[in-house]
């Protein structure tokens, strides 16, 4: 799926989010190694997700050439700040209302209104898409995007007590959260 928005962000600076390109392969690869080297929030470690700048490229072509599922970016000043995406159930009929919603951004970058932008800019490609449930899953202790997600309307329905174990053998209690949206025309 296709989009651009310019926002701008809560220390004055534009941000521009758009869909990845091929173009911006290692800068999206470059940003998903760093974020998930940042926190223990993240569903994998950054070794464990061997993506080669080609893959990337053919990542980030499908999913522009896709009319359901979106990968973007956050660029502020050529610089790629993060990104998240929804990636739609394609198992068949009976799932193909319900998209899974991910992101992460660059902790330099927190507190500035990325995750905000990206959040409702994600959510507005669901809706055009005709995604009637978008679903999540956040570490209950991650207070920084649960309290994001309750304010871009998300509710919870259930927890996951050993969602994740960390390296260090800790387990990590899993929020799941889904945000209804209404069928085109409603
Ligand atoms: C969670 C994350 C996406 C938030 O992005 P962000 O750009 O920092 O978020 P924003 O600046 O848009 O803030 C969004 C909301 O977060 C909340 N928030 C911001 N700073 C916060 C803080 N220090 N403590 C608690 N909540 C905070 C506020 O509700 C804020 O809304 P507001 O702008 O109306 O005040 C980002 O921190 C991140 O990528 N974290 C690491 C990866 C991760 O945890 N991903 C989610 C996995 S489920």
């Amino acid at each position: 799926m296709i989009y651009n928005k310019t926002v701008t962000l809560k220390d004055g600076r534009t941000c521009v989010i758009r869909n990845g390109e091929e173009r911006d392969a290692e800068g999206v690869l470059a940003v998903f190694i760093a974020t998930h080297g940042q926190t223990e929030f993240l569903t994998t470690y950054p070794d464990e997700t061997p993506i080669t700048p080609d893959q990337e490229r053919a990542y980030l072509k499908g999913k522009a050439e896709s009319g359901r599922d979106v990968s973007l970016l956050a660029e502020v000043g050529g610089v790629i700040a993060g990104t998240a995406g929804t990636d739609c159930f394609k198992a068949g009929d009976k799932v193909k209302h319900r998209a899974h919603f991910g992101i992460s951004i660059d902790e330099a970058w927190w507190g500035l209104g990325i995750g905000r932008a990206l959040t409702e800019a994600c959510i507005e490609c669901a809706r055009k898409a005709g995604v009637l449930q978008l679903e999540l899953e956040v570490v209950s202790t991650n207070e920084r995007a649960l309290a994001l997600y309750r304010s871009a309307g998300f509710t919870e329905y259930g927890r996951n007590p050993k969602g994740f174990r960390t390296r260090s053998g800790q387990w990590q209690e899993n929020v799941l959260m889904r945000l209804e949206l209404e069928e085109a025309g409603q």
